[in-house]
């Protein structure tokens, strides 16, 4: 089963709207140099800069995508933004889950088995992300932990509907840190993600890209992104830069 590599830039709370447009238009041409067989290629700004990213990637190959985003329609729910809000902005898809978000704003998996399928049912591409911290691959719990935390964030979504979103591997231990996860490490996880995905729908579990995050560099992709079970990655540190991103997304 052939699936198309998803490479994403998860800017975080990086980059001004000025900023945000120096980067659109360093990227797109390196991208469309790239083609169409390539891979595919989503940009994650902050919410601000949201709205300038979608219209100057309109027309090309690159996505937008926005890194949260609340399961309610409207609503008096301070502080946050809908799906049909980041639709309106013009967003092609949602990360959702970060442990950033889970460790430092208490996303729960309870919020999440509601946001997949609101996103889902907006059109909009949910990227879940699931990992584990180091104190748990240490005692040997990664798989428990990936198990938990798929099985809760995608309680709610039909079997069928599985092979529509992408998970994001990213050990927690990998983030930001300048350790990677070895080749080894990162594909024996996502097979172990797509075996839980394929025990619910078994086309599912072929068709679900699973991508791996933690300190994925131009030096480093290539070898991540050859594995069986790795279709792409979600890019943090190395993101920020549009040469370093565009090396990522030539090596997939
Ligand atoms: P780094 O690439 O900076 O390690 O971040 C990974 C990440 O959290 C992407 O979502």
């Amino acid at each position: 089963m052939a699936r198309r590599p998803l490479i994403a830039a998860n800017w975080k709370m990086n980059k001004t709207i000025a900023e945000a447009r120096g980067f659109c238009e360093q990227l797109l041409p390196d991208v469309e140099e790239l083609g169409p067989d390539g891979a595919e290629v989503v940009v994650c700004p902050p919410y601000l800069a949201l709205p300038l990213v979608a219209q100057l990637c309109e027309g090309s190959d690159v996505g937008v995508a926005a890194q949260n985003m609340y399961f309610e329609d409207s609503g008096a729910f301070t502080g946050e933004v809908s799906a049909a809000m980041l639709l309106d902005a013009g967003a092609d898809g949602v990360v959702l889950g970060h442990s950033e978000r889970r460790q430092l704003f208490g996303e729960t998996d309870g919020g999440l088995a509601k946001k997949v399928p609101a996103a889902l049912a907006a059109g909009l591409l949910p990227i879940l992300c699931v990992g584990e911290s180091e104190g748990e691959r240490e005692r040997g719990e990664t798989e428990e932990v990936l198990r938990r935390q798929v099985e809760a964030d995608l309680a709610e979504v039909a079997d069928e509907a599985l092979g529509g979103i992408v998970i994001a591997y990213e050990p927690i231990w990998a983030i930001g840190t300048g350790k990677t996860a070895t080749a080894e490490q990162a594909n024996d996880a996502s097979a172990f993600i797509r075996s839980l995905v394929a025990a619910r729908n078994t086309e599912a579990g072929d068709l679900i890209r699973i991508q791996y995050g933690g300190s994925v560099k131009p030096a480093n992709a290539a070898e991540l992104l050859g594995q069986s079970d790795i279709d792409g990655a979600l890019v943090g540190g190395a993101s920020l830069d549009p040469e370093d991103f565009a090396a990522i997304v030539t090596a997939a």
